[in-house]
């Protein structure tokens, strides 16, 4: 049998649906903070990743799938997503694009040749987003209070944000030389990597997990205390803009990144979910002034972050967030002859087009083998088709729930289906669906709980972003809901 290869995942039924649902708020607030979808090549030229990123980190040194094609091109597989973004906008020639700066997003497939562990794979999804050509802190602050918005939207709450600075090019040397100096005299008591790295590139020692007990490293020299004035003030700045959005972070001296190209402020967002293992960093990313310049664009400075897919999918099954996942389906059709087959595929066609979610039987079963069918697919109604009924052109369609049956028109059916979901998703707004659901929203936006809301636009109980809704107004549609809730639990 052949199997998947080492490090990689097959993705399928609810984790399937778990990630689509993922990429929808993903797009959705990317586009609130306004960013462009952007596509970049999966294989590039092998010097993208060896020139751009720096041959001292273990991404491009050890971890990189380089391969020759037939044409005896040097090509790999993209370990990351920055890369391929900077190699567009040069190409592209988007430096010339008078919006600037220029604000992309992407969501794919990344390759990186590690020994697989939980939380690291060799085919990785990340998401993530860049901004080319602003060098503004507030841009810095912008980015980290995006990815901050994603996770809170999905519904973590254990999550932490860590920031810290390189400086520029003239304090990260400086600090380099002042890491060397520090850790030569004790270097032979730390990992085999990391004594690689002394002369490599020193500051990785200090994002050691191998090392990150020894009292050596715990009282190395910081980065902020190398920096020169004007880092320092950036650095301020950046803090500056996270307080005024709300973002709550701390300064994390040890965070260097995994990669060569920053400068200026870093920062990575940890989940804190107890059972997450150490590969808990859900996404990272930092400023890049250089990186650009050093692939023969203009002189441009960048910003932006990458998540991974598959550790934010882990914490918010750790979190146990509840999501409106669809695993439900509108309609099964069941048949017993085969006139009624046609029927069932003409039935099924029309409705699906009318947009409801149904389903039918395509591997022969009988009656009784479709209803378990039916119950497997969580069908919300059934439909028995039987030429009699057909012939009088109506249906007896079933509530699954309530067992009730009624007997239909079919000129009515798609308005009397309408109808019965509407009102079915009437009884809970909180999207789970679920008999005996705990939700007391007084909303619709899924906020739950009474808790603030945050949902802005999209709510439609007026009670605007980031309050609490107290609204009693008989008129309001909010208070209609709170009504039917309160009358519901009365009963
Ligand atoms: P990175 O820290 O190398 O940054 O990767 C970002 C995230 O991808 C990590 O925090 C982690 O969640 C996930 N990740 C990385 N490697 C693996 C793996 N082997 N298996 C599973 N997940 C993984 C970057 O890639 C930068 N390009 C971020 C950036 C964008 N900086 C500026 N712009």
């Amino acid at each position: 049998m052949i199997q998947k290869q080492k490090g990689c995942n097959d993705i399928t039924g609810r984790e399937a649906k778990v990630w689509k649902y993922v990429d929808s708020v993903i797009d959705s607030i990317m586009e609130k903070y306004n960013y462009n979808y952007i596509r970049t090549p999966i294989f590039e030229a092998t010097e993208l990743f060896h020139r751009g990123i720096g041959d001292t980190t273990d991404i491009v040194t050890k971890e990189s799938y380089d391969f020759e094609d037939k044409g005896g091109r040097k090509i790999t597989l993209r370990p990351e997503g920055t890369a391929g973004v900077v190699r567009s906008y040069i190409e592209n020639k988007m430096y010339g694009d008078p919006s600037q700066p220029i604000k992309v997003y992407y969501n794919g497939t990344m390759y990186r040749y590690e020994r697989p562990q939980s939380g690291r794979d060799r085919e990785l999804t990340q998401f993530g987003m860049e901004i080319l050509g602003s060098d503004d802190p507030m841009s810095d602050a912008e980015v980290i209070s995006l990815a901050v918005s994603i996770y809170q939207m999905l519904g973590l709450k254990e999550i932490k944000v860590n920031i810290n600075t390189l400086g520029d090019n003239e304090s990260r040397k400086q600090y380099r030389d002042t890491l060397v100096e520090y850790f030569k005299p004790h270097i032979k008591d730390f990992c085999e990597d990391c004594q690689e790295r002394l002369e490599k590139n020193p500051l990785r020692i200090l994002d050691c997990k191998v090392d990150c007990d020894n009292e050596i490293l715990k009282n190395a020299p910081k980065t902020i205390d190398h920096l020169n004035d004007e880092s320092r003030d950036r650095f301020l700045k950046v803090q500056e803009y996270l307080d005024i959005m709300g973002i709550k972070y701390e300064i994390n001296p040890n965070i260097v990144r995994g990669l060569d190209y920053y400068n200026h402020t870093v920062f990575e967002i940890e989940a804190k979910v107890d059972g997450f293992g150490s590969n808990n960093v859900l996404g990272g990313g930092g400023r890049y002034n250089g990186l650009v310049s050093q692939l023969d664009g203009p002189d441009t400075p960048c910003v932006g972050f990458a998540c991974g897919f598959g550790r934010l999918v882990k914490a918010l099954e750790l979190e146990k967030v509840k999501l409106p996942i669809v695993e439900d389906i509108d309609l099964f059709l069941l048949y017993v002859n085969d006139d009624e087959k046609k029927y069932a595929c003409y039935l099924a066609q029309e409705l699906r087009l009318a947009g409801f979610i149904v389903d039918t039987e395509y591997t022969g079963r009988g009656l009784k083998g479709q209803f378990k069918q039916a119950d497997r697919l969580n069908a919300k109604f059934t439909i028995v088709l039987n030429s009699e009924d057909l012939d009088n052109n109506e249906v007896k369609i079933k509530n699954n729930k309530t067992k009730e049956e009624e007997i239909i028109s079919l000129d009515v059916l798609i308005y009397y289906l309408d109808e019965q979901l509407a009102s079915m998703e009437d009884d809970c707004d909180c999207g789970c669906h679920e008999d005996g659901c705990k939700c007391d929203d007084d909303c619709d936006c899924g906020c739950k709980d009474g808790k603030e809301c945050t949902c802005g636009e999209d709510c439609d109980c007026g009670c605007q972003e980031g309050k609490e809704c107290t609204c009693k107004d008989d008129d309001c549609k909010c208070g209609d809901k709170k009504k039917k809730h309160h009358k519901k639990k009365g009963e």
